[in-house]
C-alpha cells in the first residue's frame, strides 16, 4: 500500500497527529508527508492508494489551505483526521468530520476518521477573560473549554488515533 499524508496545521496540533500517523504506518509505502503547497504533493496524492487528510478546524470547516489537494482525491481511499478547539462531545467531533467529508470530491471513499481537541494559543484565553467580565454566562464555559484543551493532542489522543487507523485497516 502506497500512502500520502497531507495536512494543514497552523499551530502544530494537527501536525502532531500527522507525525504520529506516519510513525504508526511506517516508512514503507510512504510517498509524502506535508502541506499541499510542498513540492511533490499533488504527484504523490495522485500515485497514492490511500491518502490521510488532516486539518485544523476553521470556523467549523476544513482548512482552505487544503483546497488545491482535494481534486486529486477522486478515486482514493481517504482517512480523515483533525483537531478542533471545542471538545467534550463525540457528537461535536462527528459533526466537524461530516463537514470535512463534505469538502471531498465525489468518488473519494472515506475509510476512517479521527478528531480530537487541540490546544489554543494563550491570546484566545486572554480574550475570553476580558469578554467574561461583560458576559460571564457565555464566556466562563469557553474559558473552561480552553483549559480542558491545554496539552491536547496528548498521549491518549495519539493512542486513540492509532486505534482508528487500525480500525480502518491501515495499521
Ligand atoms: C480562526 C480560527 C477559527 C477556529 N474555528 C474553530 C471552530 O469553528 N471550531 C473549533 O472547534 N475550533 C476552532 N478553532 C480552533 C482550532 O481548530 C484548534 O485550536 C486546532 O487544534 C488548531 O490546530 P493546528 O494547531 O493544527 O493549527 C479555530 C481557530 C482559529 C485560529
Amino acid at each position: 500500500m502506497n500512502y500520502a499524508i497531507v495536512y494543514s496545521s497552523q499551530t502544530g496540533n494537527t501536525r502532531r497527529l500527522a507525525e504520529h500517523a506516519r510513525e504508526v504506518l511506517g516508512e514503507k509505502g510512504c510517498d509524502f508527508v506535508g502541506a499541499p503547497s510542498d513540492e511533490g504533493c499533488l504527484e504523490a496524492l495522485r500515485a497514492a492508494d490511500v491518502v490521510l487528510l488532516g486539518s485544523w478546524t476553521d470556523k467549523g470547516a476544513i482548512s482552505a489551505e487544503l483546497a488545491p489537494a482535494l481534486p486529486a482525491l477522486v478515486g482514493k481511499r481517504v482517512f480523515l483526521f483533525g483537531t478542533c478547539g471545542f471538545g467534550g462531545s463525540d457528537a461535536y467531533f462527528s459533526g466537524v468530520l461530516d463537514r470535512f467529508a463534505s469538502a471531498l470530491p465525489e468518488g473519494a471513499e472515506v475509510v476512517g476518521r479521527f478528531m480530537c481537541q487541540g490546544q489554543m494559543p494563550p491570546s484566545v484565553r486572554e480574550r475570553y477573560v476580558r469578554m467574561a467580565e461583560k458576559d460571564p454566562g457565555r464566556f466562563a464555559p469557553m474559558i473552561e473549554n480552553f483549559d480542558r484543551a491545554v496539552g491536547h493532542p496528548d498521549e491518549g489522543d495519539l493512542a486513540a488515533l492509532t486505534t482508528a487507523l487500525e480500525a480502518a485497516g491501515l495499521a
